[in-house]
């Protein structure tokens, strides 16, 4: 019980974390093994010209089972990309090849791995709407989430 207040206490900290940096270039997101994503907004710097974003898949569960990438897209293309990621299969990384509508998206991995991608912030018009969601089989309903432009 004790083990599992800490855990709960830890998650919490690292949940807060991004608020006090919110001003970096580098953005992190984890997926577990139970299907989750830690956050449920990536918040991009208009400041920034590149975001480092990293995924690190905090699970031990491998990429054909668990697989968890980012994939992000506007949000009204985002039924689309998925259907058509998912044709395209994990050979694909479950992202459709040279799908024009996917400003940017992160391998897929496995549990105990991470990846980082280079996104351009002059990929966006921040006035415009984005969101982000994992394209393996089944996850999309669950790992998804906003980009939000800060200042
Ligand atoms: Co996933």
């Amino acid at each position: 019980m004790k083990k599992l207040k800490k855990l709960a206490l830890i998650t919490a900290l690292t949940m807060a974390a991004p608020l006090a940096f919110a001003a970096s270039c580098e953005v992190t997101i984890e997926g577990n093994d139970a299907m989750q994503y830690n956050l449920d907004t990536l918040e991009f710097s208009q400041s920034c010209d590149t975001i480092n974003l990293t995924l690190e898949h905090t699970g031990s569960l491998p990429v054909d089972v668990m697989g968890h990438n980012v994939v992000i897209a506007h949000s009204e293309d985002i039924e689309g990309v998925s259907d058509d990621g998912l044709a395209a299969g994990l050979d694909n990384d479950y992202v459709k090849p040279d799908d024009e509508r996917v400003v940017a998206h992160t391998d897929m991995i496995g549990g105990g791995e991470s990846t980082t991608i280079e996104i351009s912030m002059a990929d966006f018009n921040i006035d415009e709407e984005y969101e982000f969601f994992c394209s393996f089989p089944g996850h999309h309903g669950i790992m998804k989430g906003d980009i939000k432009f800060v200042d």
